[in-house]
């Protein structure tokens, strides 16, 4: 595990773009799993910024949304591809043929979970993942609970999750109360994991999630078992991890 500690929300944005462009420079057709929320927003901006100085160059860029919510009009703007297109993909140069993401109102779920898994598998892989950390320790929407080996799959969203991202929908109420997400086991299949965290709210799970018991009631626990995991923090999530590789 490489752990990159950051004094200001500015370093954390810019230290977390430069993992995904330094990943593009090495494999310019890599592909890339995407996460939302309110922790990595600034490192979409400091993305699209490295975009206009040419600093990187998405043409040959495969990326794929990490999870999203399900019963809800992909226009909805508090859906994750909602998110991700106002962000990030509508201001740089993806073709639109590499943007995978989930039918959030598809007939048949099932079907939709594993035509996902058909393509990751048809583009080789996800080469770096991008994630944050629920307050109950949740990757993705893989909940308390899920199962190491699952592939694409539905979640229910617990209370915590549904509260924490009202935000995206302005109601707690219109939160769907289901997501769909890539697997524990599709992550841990990834090439490289980024596990991005910010905020003293969140240096308890942090430290549980690094240092603790790897276990099925605290996915990003998981992380711990991948071989290849840059963990970026800012200066007040990582309050309680030791200072190693700063
Ligand atoms: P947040 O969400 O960045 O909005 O805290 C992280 C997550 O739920 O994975």
């Amino acid at each position: 595990m490489r752990i990159k500690i950051n004094e200001s929300q500015e370093l954390f944005d810019q230290a977390a773009a430069k993992v995904i462009a330094d990943c593009i420079r090495k494999k310019p057709a890599a592909t890339i799993g995407l996460a939302t929320g309110h922790t990595p927003k600034g490192m979409y901006e400091a993305l699209v910024q490295l975009y206009q100085d040419n600093q990187v160059d998405f043409s040959m860029v495969k990326v794929l949304n990490l999870d999203e919510y399900l019963g809800v009009d992909l226009n909805n703007p508090g859906t994750c591809m909602s998110y991700l297109t106002e962000r990030f993909y509508k201001h740089v140069n993806l073709s639109k043929s590499n943007i995978h993401f989930f039918n959030s109102e598809a007939d048949d779920y099932e079907e939709e979970c594993r035509r996902y898994d058909r393509h990751i598998e048809m583009v080789g892989g996800i080469d770096l993942l991008i994630l944050g950390i629920g307050y109950n320790g949740h990757l993705g929407f893989n909940e308390p609970g899920t199962k190491f080996d699952t592939t694409v799959h539905v979640e229910k969203l617990t209370d915590i999750t549904r509260t924490a991202n009202t935000w995206s929908f302005g109601e707690k109420d219109k939160v769907p109360t289901h997501g769909i997400t890539l697997g524990m086991k599709n992550i841990m299949h990834a090439g490289k994991l980024m596990l991005m965290v910010n905020g003293k709210k969140k240096a308890g799970i942090l430290h549980e999630a690094i240092y603790g018991e790897v276990t099925e009631a605290l996915p990003a626990s998981v992380v711990q078992l991948h071989n290849d995991l840059v963990l970026v923090v800012d200066a007040d999530a990582a309050a309680e991890i030791d200072n190693i590789g700063k």
